[in-house]
């Protein structure tokens, strides 16, 4: 046997040697900077607080805004919808019985809304809260959050252009869809259904369908 191979079959018993066992000793750690930390446990006692206690209560008068746990919002779109409307199926973009969109928008969030001028009056300071700063003031596209991504040699970094709200496509889909959109999400967009309640959405709505009627023709988005 040649003295490499005899030293690499010694070095793999040595290896395979190491293996399953179990060692009470204290491990060797060269480098302990981190290992040792100031913390405290969960539920041990505190010298620091007065109330002698680790864990420190929320701060007076916060509000559950799960009730039922932080992570329910992921999986539960009832998260952000308003009682009224509350295991609806208009708070899908639908409307009972059928699985496809409603092409306008049902009466009944008209009404409880009240009244259609009132309703895109609510939308308009909506969309401005949670659309303009991606698709613009005017639909666009081209809102700051997008605008800053462009550098003025090429962008700076890459962000999806949001979409052209005055696309001729957008224009035709069904109102449904549009609620569907704001509530879910849709490819690059994140879906607004945990801050924007149900009866906002229908007013956003409205109020992109007033913003794409006071662009046509006019020249000024394509
Ligand atoms: C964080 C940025 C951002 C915000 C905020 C945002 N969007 Fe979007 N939106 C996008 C992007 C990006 C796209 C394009 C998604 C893609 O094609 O991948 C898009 C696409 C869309 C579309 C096109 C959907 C389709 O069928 O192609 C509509 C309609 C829309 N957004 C409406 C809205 C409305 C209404 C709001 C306000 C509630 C809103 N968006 C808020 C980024 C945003």
């Amino acid at each position: 046997m040649s003295r490499a191979l005899s030293i690499a079959a010694s070095l793999a018993v040595f290896v395979v040697g190491c293996r399953g066992e179990v060692s009470t000793d204290a491990p060797i750690t060269p480098l302990r900077n981190m290992h040792f930390q100031q913390r405290y446990n969960s539920q041990a006692h505190s010298a620091f607080y007065g109330d002698g206690r680790t864990m420190r209560n929320p701060p007076e008068g916060t509000v559950a805004r799960f009730p039922g746990g932080a992570n329910v919002q992921y999986a539960d779109f009832t998260v952000g919808h308003d009682e009224s409307f509350l295991e609806d199926d208009i708070t899908l973009g639908h409307e009972t019985d059928s699985p496809a969109y409603v092409m306008t928008i049902p009466d009944r969030v008209t009404q409880a809304a009240g009244g259609l001028d009132a309703m895109v009056r609510r939308g308009q300071q909506r969309y401005g809260i949670y659309c303009t700063p991606c698709h613009g003031g005017v639909g666009d596209g081209r809102g700051l959050v997008y605008l800053r991504s462009q550098g003025p040699d090429g962008p700076r970094y890459a962000y999806p252009q949001p979409a052209n709200l005055h696309d001729d496509r957008i224009r035709h889909i069904p109102d449904g869809q549009l609620y569907a959109t704001i509530a879910n999400g849709v490819r690059n967009m994140p879906g607004y259904a945990a801050q924007i309640p149900v009866s906002d959405r229908w007013a956003i709505v409205s109020y992109v369908r007033a913003l794409q009627l006071s662009q046509i023709n006019t020249g000024a988005t394509p």
